[in-house]
């Protein structure tokens, strides 16, 4: 039992509740190229988890291993509880790879009931599950026509289709958006709230900070093989909220009343307050103007997942 692996001696839990995704210190390595580097993670039911990081950290490694089409270096992983590569899984488990290609001439019906063939989708069912995955995706109108008059973001579309075939409960996305613009990619985000919606899991590949920030439950950011850091957005950006207050008046020894805020640094008739929730602000301003103060500025900073991320990959965590 895949369980079994991760915690020796311990109960096991029932396949049905365990974790969509769960790896150990999952390693892929091709000739002198760490391309992933010791993976240990769980992704629970129903979330939609972000894999995040620049080009060549290790995104499609990791998804190709989960997929199991490629064989880990070492380490382990499971999938709804199964070793990866169950047969019975796989089909619980949807994929749409990154830079696919399907065939120019069929048409994008036909490249669904070909997907639906190798599935193993039973007859009774295709067209329903092709319907349903067109007019999901926004193809139903171009259902009959040949991929390769499709635009790239069409294209795309279809790859999200195929993707969904046979109402999977895990679903890999990489790089969903490469192609698409704004539009579509408001679109995809839908999609995926969509299907989380239905309670299915949702693993998606990504550069693109802002798709990851405005759809993913959590976020695990990747740079050269390696998880540098795994958690909720806020989590991610951590302890960071800055307020910047100009304020006068205020003598050294009231200065002691920032310290039940946050901490605190000052630079002329600045103050930078680290660690504050914004919902506090207007008590310190209180505060402050009882102490004698006068505030001229008052200005609230969240640090964008973009400025953490830079943060993160220049190693100044
Ligand atoms: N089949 C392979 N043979 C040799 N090296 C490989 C192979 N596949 C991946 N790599 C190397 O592994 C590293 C990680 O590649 P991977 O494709 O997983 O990155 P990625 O995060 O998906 O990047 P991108 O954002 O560009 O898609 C890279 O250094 C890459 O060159
Ligand atoms: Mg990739």
């Amino acid at each position: 039992m895949a369980e079994t692996l991760f915690a020796p001696g311990a109960a096991v839990p029932a396949a049905a509740v365990a974790p969509a995704i769960q790896t150990r210190e999952l390693a892929k390595s091709y000739g002198r190229i760490t391309a992933l580097a010791g993976l240990t993670m769980s992704v629970p039911r129903g979330e939609i988890f972000g894999f995040l990081g620049p080009n060549g950290a290790g995104k499609t490694t990791a998804v190709k291993l989960l997929v199991g089409l490629t064989r880990p270096t070492s380490g382990e992983a499971s999938i709804l509880g199964a070793p990866v590569g169950d047969r019975l899984t796989r089909r619980r488990v949807g994929y749409l790879p990154e830079l696919f290609r399907y065939q120019d001439w069929l048409s994008a019906r036909e490249v669904l009931t070909l997907h639906c063939e190798l599935a193993g989708i039973p007859r009774s069912r295709r067209s329903e599950e092709i319907d349903h995955a067109l007019t999901t995706v926004g193809l139903a109108a171009r259902a009959d026509d040949r991929v390769g008059t499709f635009s790239k973001g069409m294209q795309q579309r279809l790859g999200l289709g195929v993707a969904m075939l046979g109402q999977p409960d895990l679903i890999f996305l990489d790089e969903p958006t490469s192609a698409l613009d704004p539009v579509g990619r408001h679109d995809v985000r839908e999609i995926i709230r969509t299907l989380k919606a239905r309670g299915v899991t949702v693993f998606l590949n990504s550069h693109l900070l802002s798709e990851v920030e405005l759809v993913c439950d959590r976020v695990a950011v990747v740079d050269h093989g390696r998880v540098i850091a795994l958690g909720t957005i806020p989590e991610i950006l951590g302890e960071t909220n800055l307020v910047r207050m100009r304020i006068t008046d205020l003598s050294p020894s009231a200065e002691i009343v920032f310290h039940r805020f946050g901490t605190v640094e000052i630079q002329n008739d600045w103050y930078a307050v680290r660690g504050m929730d914004a919902e506090r602000i207007p008590d310190l301003v209180a505060e402050i103007v009882r102490l004698g103060g006068r505030v001229h500025a008052v200005e609230p900073r969240q640090q964008t997942l973009e400025d953490r991320f830079l943060q993160l990959l220049g190693g100044t965590s």
